[in-house]
């Protein structure tokens, strides 16, 4: 039963959960002393406020309004709110949703304000507070049809909060396109100006007043700082794009206020709520000072990810807990950047004690309901050797029951992966109950891997499957090669940016240069009349192969497309053989790849991919987006003794951004049979 014994009504319809728990106190508590109604009233009569209700540890208030459940203030370390007060109770810390009827124009964008709240548990150990609202489907035409609940989770002794979401349909609901779902926090701007989103990627950030007076480049996200207040930023590009992670890599990221030096991090434990597997990028922490948790999106990826309810179909998914980290410097140490390192020692501490035990939604899985599946891959390329070879660093995964491959735009349900190790063992811990296809690719190696079977995970199982084969696509030998099969365009040719389109972020840390704005542009300074011809044997893909296959800027914002060229020789032809064209594509954005084979002029191509894809990947500096693979048989007879050239178009011009990034391409030879 809830305990509320601690709960009282103040004049001015205050309410007041007040809770204090000592860091490191293991004694019983006193019993938590009562905050007289004119102190209440008198720390907010500045201010005509709605309810709120605050929970208090000792070591962070967290206030949040009621209702709705938007996070008002968090008050940690003498700073009264960490939270930017000068924006609107319902502008600082929030959940939101962007969806919308399917045929309709525009988005509707929705807070999810709630309409009551339940306090679910409040003792000694913590509180934990559920803002909940449900769907009316008498007015289905602006409300949208989810039933919401949003969960907020204070523990004695840590200094932050967690929260989760649970949201729901019943069957017979409306249609409806879901395109983004995410917690944001903006900060206090004038406390908190130095932003990490890993040890690679931090720096000083420029403020919303200086891209307010910035000049806004090509999009509104990409704004030249030519007036900041930091004069060292002046002439620096910003834009949050350049702040997005892979998934997999988005455990931790926040910011620093160095005075009084104080952390605020979003540590996200798990990738289960995650849409779109490993791979799939999202944005951060960014300028405003905004720090996201984004739990789905069509970021990077386009239409596929957004969740699409059809005919009634009843869903219900748990989003979280992510933790909001807050922290100080320990005695005596005098370094803010020491908060990046207690902020990343956190994240293990959260990522280990995942699952984690507290919450308390029945859709919320504990340790003993989830199972394991365990195993080893192995990879079957006789052509690479006649033995098995180890599946190093596989990435192997539990999704939803689909084709090979589907992780990556599946979006209604929970994902498990693990990475193998260098022999190819591999351990997917902490599974929530279900049937799953069990996905695969290997680094090294093109295609998807899908396991024959389906894979019932029941609590308490630990499935071991033992030894899987994946037979990647492959026909005949390899004759020549360009780049590595890996899903980015990350080993290709990535251009400087131009001088006065810098981030100086990305001049220092050279290894993810592809994040600097307009490369797209680059590509018409390197080939202002002629397009890229690579030879095999004598050009080398790092230098020589350009990371993105882009539209020519003949000036005047025209656009036009562009072929490029894969000269190679050929000493003996079998006229009677298939050979094999292996084309991975690490993006595609509007585009149409279309390929010739020693016939430049040929009116219809020997093959098309057709348009492909709104992954935006070029225009928002990601290095991937969805991964794409075509197999082309080419018969003998296509081919000539000595060079041969194929063709690669790029058919749709008209914008910058329209284009495609290869993974890796590959020619082999016709089978060989011993
Ligand atoms: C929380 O609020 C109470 C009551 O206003 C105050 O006494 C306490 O110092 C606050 N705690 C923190 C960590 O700011
Ligand atoms: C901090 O520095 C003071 C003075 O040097 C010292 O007395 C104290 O023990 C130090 N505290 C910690 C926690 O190291
Ligand atoms: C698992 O899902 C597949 C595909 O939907 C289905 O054919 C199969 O019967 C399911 N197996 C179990 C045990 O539910
Ligand atoms: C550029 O385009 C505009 C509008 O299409 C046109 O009026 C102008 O003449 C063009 N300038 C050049 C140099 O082609």
């Amino acid at each position: 039963m809830q305990r509320i014994n601690l709960i009282f009504v103040c004049p001015f319809f205050f309410f007041y959960i007040l809770y204090l728990m000592q860091k490191n106190n293991k004694e019983r508590l006193p019993r938590p002393g009562v905050v007289s109604s004119s102190s209440v009233a008198s720390a907010r009569k500045s201010r005509k406020k709605a309810l709120s209700v605050v929970m208090d540890n000792g070591l962070v208030n967290v206030t949040l309004s009621v209702p709705e459940g938007m996070v008002t203030g968090i008050q940690y370390n003498g700073i009264a709110n960490l939270l930017e007060e000068r924006n609107k109770e319902n502008d600082r810390g929030y959940w939101d949703i962007v969806w919308n009827l399917p045929e309709a124009h525009g988005n509707i964008f929705d807070k999810l304000a709630a309409t009551s709240l339940n306090v679910v548990l409040e003792d000694e150990n913590g509180i934990e507070l559920s803002f909940t609202r449900t769907y009316d489907d008498s007015i289905y035409e602006t409300q949208l049809s989810l039933n919401i609940d949003k969960r907020f989770i204070l523990l004695r002794g840590y200094p932050g909060f967690y929260t989760y979401g649970i949201f729901e349909r019943l069957e017979g609901w409306p249609d409806i396109n879901v395109y983004q779902g995410r917690t944001v926090f903006k900060l206090q701007e004038k406390l908190f100006e130095y932003m990490a989103v890993s040890d690679e990627r931090q720096r000083i950030m420029p403020t919303a007043d200086d891209r307010a007076r910035g000049q806004i480049l090509d999009y509104p996200e990409a704004v030249l700082l030519t007036n900041p207040a930091n004069t060292f930023l002046r002439g620096e590009v910003d834009d949050k794009y350049q702040y997005s992670s892979d998934n997999k890599d988005n455990r931790v990221h926040g910011w620093i206020c160095p005075d009084p030096p104080t952390g605020f991090w979003m540590i996200t434990p798990s990738n289960e709520f995650k849409t779109g597997g490993p791979v799939k990028q999202d944005l951060t922490s960014h300028v405003g000072p905004t720090t996201l948790s984004m739990y789905f999106s069509t970021h990077y990826a386009g239409e596929p990810l957004a969740l699409t309810f059809r005919d009634g179909e009843p869903w219900r998914k748990v989003f979280g807990p992510v933790f909001v980290y807050l922290n100080t410097l320990q005695e005596n140490d005098t370094e803010p950047l020491s908060l990046w390192a207690d902020a990343k020692e956190q994240m293990l501490i959260e990522t280990e004690s995942w699952p984690y035990s507290f919450p308390l939604s029945e859709d919320y899985s504990f340790d003993y309901q989830r199972g394991s599946a365990s195993g080893r891959l192995l990879i079957q390329d006789s052509y690479i050797s006649e033995r098995l070879i180890t599946g190093n660093s596989a990435c192997v995964g539990l999704a939803a029951p689909g084709d090979a491959g589907s992780w990556q735009t599946e979006n209604k349900a929970y994902q498990f992966w693990a990475v193998a190790d260098s022999e190819g063992y591999f351990l997917i811990k902490n599974v929530r109950p279900g049937n799953y296809s069990l996905y695969a690719w290997v680094p090294g190696y093109i295609g998807d891997y899908k396991y024959d079977f389906y894979v019932n995970i029941r609590p308490g199982n630990r499935i071991t499957l033992g030894a899987l084969t994946y037979n990647p696509p492959r026909n005949g030998p390899t004759l020549w090669e360009i780049g590595i099969p890996d899903r980015t365009a990350i080993e290709f040719f990535v251009p400087e940016p131009s001088p006065r389109l810098m981030n100086q972020l990305y001049s220092v840390n050279q290894a993810e240069k592809f994040r600097q704005y307009g490369l797209w542009d680059r590509y018409s300074e390197l080939y202002p009349s002629e397009d890229l011809v690579f030879t095999v044997g004598v050009n080398n893909y790092q230098t020589d192969w350009f990371f993105a296959h882009v539209n020519r800027n003949v000036g005047n914002k025209t656009y036009v497309p562009t072929t490029w060229q894969i000269a190679f020789d050929l000493d003996n032809i079998d006229f009677f053989g298939t050979y094999m064209l292996q084309i991975a594509l690490a993006s595609a954005n509007e585009a149409e790849l279309q390929v010739r084979i020693n016939n430049p002029d040929e009116e219809a191509p020997y093959f098309t991919t057709g348009t492909i894809g709104k992954d935006n990947a070029i225009a928002r500096h990601g290095i991937h987006g969805l991964y794409r693979l075509y197999s082309l048989e080419i018969p003998g007879s296509q081919l000539l003794f000595g060079r041969n050239i194929i063709y690669l178009t790029q058919s749709r011009g008209s914008s910058p951004w329209r284009g495609i990034m290869y993974d890796y391409v590959r020619l082999e030879g016709p089978p060989e049979y011993t």
